[in-house]
């Protein structure tokens, strides 16, 4: 089943969206490795390249308080839509490998995918000669 508390925060978060463009409100909610749940939400611009998407904000504000390991997460939109593949990038980045994704409508139902079913062959670290070394600059 969907882990509630993380469910329950995404639709919170999902109301502070800010979408006067698109209309599409998304809201994510993830758990890091140390237990904490952070949240984000979709937030629209003008300049329609400068939105961020919600499971990025999320992302950010893991990072930014010290956390760098997604145990699960839960996207809540109108029609259960998945991650972008910018989102996806970026997840790649963070994810557990034990890590579920659930995808959520705001009527309740959701699909559960591994990281993989969502972007298999990910480009990552390993690729890079300096990724042993990622606490640098
Ligand atoms: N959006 C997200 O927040 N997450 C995604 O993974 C897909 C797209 C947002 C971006 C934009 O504000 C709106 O949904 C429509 O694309």
């Amino acid at each position: 089943m969907i882990p509630t508390d993380l469910f329950d925060a995404a639709v919170v978060v999902r109301d502070n969206a800010y979408v006067p463009y698109s209309g599409y409100r998304v809201g994510c909610a993830l758990r890091g490795s140390n237990g904490t749940i952070y949240t984000g939400c979709n937030v629209e611009n003008v300049s329609y390249g400068a939105a961020i998407c919600a499971e990025r904000s999320a992302i950010m504000t893991m990072v930014s308080q010290g956390c760098t390991e997604i145990m699960e997460l839960v996207v809540v939109t109108e029609d259960g839509g998945t991650p972008c593949g910018l989102c996806l990038q970026v997840i790649a980045e963070f994810i557990s490998p034990a890590a579920v994704i659930w995808c959520a409508g705001s009527t309740g139902h959701f699909e559960r995918y591994s990281f993989a079913d969502l972007m298999p062959n990910a480009f990552r670290s390993d690729r890079v000669g300096r990724a042993t070394d990622a606490s640098a600059e």
